[in-house]
């Protein structure tokens, strides 16, 4: 007997929704897509348990007739292309007539739609891929597809998806991307049967945009050549963020999440934006669609363009075209001006610090090993050359850099660089990264405080600072209000897409606190979880500590130096950053002597 069968449909539809529906989201992208390519107007997407428990998006759009929803459940059926020159050639979002069998095979499936102009709709209705009832109903014309316990039928699959809030997040960044690309359709979002945001149709693209990526100025971008074109909008250097979820790009109206084009708009950017952070904006590329294959990615996320190179040209000169020309870029010279400014000042006079003094120490332990005096000629147990300070060990001989009040103990003798603190200890030189070292010092307070729950290093504002969100930013922000308040953020929700800042850590009151509120979003979002965030609390602490500590380039008067150093010697583990580079190195005399040829 062969051993070679074909597959049944219905199995076969349950391994191509393997590849299209990975989640909620995923069911929430192919139905809206559905809708828009329909012609909608109005969509209205309606979660419960974050997807998890029902999906329905119901639009107004062309809708079908029985014989055509009848059809659209069969594998590989489409209104959208006919032959192979078509599939070169598409102008809609749907191409492959997959969508609908894929998800009706994982979940309870319920479409009830009506062609424009006919007097009854059809109903049909589909569990795990088995049809159960196809009838005639009432219905407005348009589409209302419901989409009921996905992946009741493949419970490996259910076991991977995370907690409702976490889905809705992920819902809501798919509705986002969508909505953004269609100013004219407006949305609303229903979770758990209320209504958590519309988007009302807009005369402008630049109206929805506001809509979606909100506190920030955008410059408009609009560049045509012979390859393409791109439109849209996109933000300062001087305020980025610390995810791609606010750059949104689209290659002929379709989403995309695409490395080559984030590549270039990356580039463009450049040394302008810090390394692991991302401008916000949105960036609309048209290109031939014959030039455009879209057919490389089940989820139809990803492009490749014929003439890649002249593609990646193109981007090129729109982007840094608007670059040097958008108002911002005054603001970015003059911050640059004003820094290389300083510089120069404090070259000429390397007196106290112009702002920020490093506050005093607090503890009698930190006052103790503050006092503690400098005993030239104490033993040393480390010998060799420049060294990055090792692991703790557990023998600490008096005078090395693991002993009680080591760095206290130290004679500062100056800066260097603006950065290194050099100092002499009975072993040589010791050099120590004061930026590294803050970052450890304020690291070590914000876990201490989040574990003991003290809150204590909280602030209230005098006028609380109103920090403007998107969506999904605001579901991530009503999961983790506790967490955050732990962290030293108080905040109160504000309306559909704002939040009011009461009070933040107060390490972080001279610092851009609205901008550490929305890294620290960025970051938890990531998570998922709010338990999950103590499984990365060293991470969150390091972003915030980075945030509040002293830079490079700045001069550090002897008494901020002493006060750091007793910090120090407080600290727990005083000779690495959170980001576990070294805080301190040695040249030992040993080296000094071999450097001279005195050995
Ligand atoms: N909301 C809707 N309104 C009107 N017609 C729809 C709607 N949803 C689906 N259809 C019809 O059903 C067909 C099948 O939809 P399905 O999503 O499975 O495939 P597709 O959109 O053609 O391609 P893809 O698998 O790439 O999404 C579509 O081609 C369209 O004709
Ligand atoms: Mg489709």
């Amino acid at each position: 007997m062969a051993k070679i069968r074909t597959l049944p449909d219905v199995l076969v539809s349950k391994i191509a929704a393997g590849e299209i529906v990975e989640r909620p989201a995923s069911v929430v992208k192919e139905l809206v897509e559905n809708s828009i390519d329909a012609g909608a107007t109005r969509v209205s997407v309606h979660l419960e348990a974050g997807g998890k428990r029902l999906i329905r998006v119901v639009d107004n759009g062309h809708g079908m007739s029985r014989d055509d929803a009848l059809m659209s459940i069969e594998r590989h059926a489409t209104s959208k292309i006919r032959d192979i020159d078509d599939l070169f050639s598409i102008g809609t979002l749907g191409f492959r007539g997959e969508a609908l069998p894929s998800i009706a095979s994982v979940s309870r499936f319920r479409m009830i739609t009506a062609a424009e102009g006919s007097k009854s709709g059809t109903e049909i209705y589909i569990e795990g891929g088995v049809m159960r009832k196809v009838k005639e109903t009432a219905s407005p014309a348009g589409s209302s597809v419901e989409v009921k316990n996905l992946f009741f039928n493949t419970p490996p699959r259910l076991k991977f998806l995370k907690r409702p809030e976490t889905e809705l997040g992920r819902a809501l960044e798919v509705i986002q991307r969508e909505a953004l690309s269609r100013p004219g359709v407006s949305f609303e979002i229903f979770s758990d049967g209320r209504n958590i945001h519309r988007y009302s149709a807009s005369e402008s693209l630049s109206q929805r945009v506001a809509q979606i990526i909100p506190g920030t100025s955008l410059y408009e971008i609009d560049f045509e050549d012979e390859t393409l074109a791109l439109y849209g909008f996109l933000g300062s250097p001087l305020d980025p963020r610390s995810s791609m979820r606010r750059l949104f790009t689209y290659v002929n109206t379709r989403p995309v999440r695409d490395r080559f084009i984030n590549r270039i708009i990356m580039d463009c950017y450049g040394r302008m934006v810090e390394k692991g952070r991302y401008p916000q904006g949105a960036v609309f590329i048209e290109r031939d669609p014959a030039l455009v294959d879209v057919n490389v990615h089940p989820t139809k996320s990803e492009v490749m363009f014929e003439g890649q190179y002249e593609v990646g040209q193109s981007i090129r000169r729109a982007i840094g075209g608007m670059l040097a020309d958008a108002p911002w870029m005054k603001g970015y010279r003059e911050r640059t001006q004003k820094a290389l400014g300083d510089f120069y000042e404090r070259q000429k006079d390397p007196g106290s610090p112009k702002r920020n003094d490093y506050p005093a120490a607090t503890s009698s332990a930190k006052a103790a090993s503050a006092q503690a005096a400098y005993k030239p000629g104490s033993t040393s147990s480390f010998h060799g050359g420049v060294s990055t300070v090792p692991e703790k060990s557990a023998e600490t001989a008096k005078g090395d850099m693991f002993s009680d009040g080591f760095y206290s103990s130290l004679k500062f003798l100056g800066q260097v660089g603006k950065l290194y603190l050099v100092c002499e200890s009975p072993d040589g030189i010791i050099l120590i990264d004061q930026h590294a070292a803050h970052e450890r010092v304020n690291f070590e307070r914000i876990k201490k405080s989040y574990l003991e729950e003290t809150s204590s290093c909280s602030q209230e504002l005098l006028i609380p600072e109103v920090v403007e969100l998107t969506v999904r930013e605001i579901n991530t922000a009503r999961q983790f209000a506790n967490e955050m308040e732990r962290l030293g953020f108080n905040f109160e929700i504000f309306g559909e897409n704002a939040v009011r800042i009461k009070s933040v850590p107060g390490f972080l009151r001279d610092s851009d606190y609205a901008r550490v509120f929305s890294d620290l979003f960025d970051e938890l979002d990531g998570f998922g979880d709010p338990k999950s965030l103590r499984e990365h609390l060293d991470t969150v602490c390091a972003t915030m500590a980075c945030h509040s500590s002293i830079t490079a380039n700045r001069t550090l008067s002897e008494q901020e130096t002493r006060n750091l150093f007793a910090d120090m010697d407080a600290s727990e583990n005083p000779h690495a950053c959170p980001h576990g580079r070294p805080v301190a190195t040695r040249i030992s005399y040993n080296m000094l002597e071999k450097m001279f040829k005195r050995t």
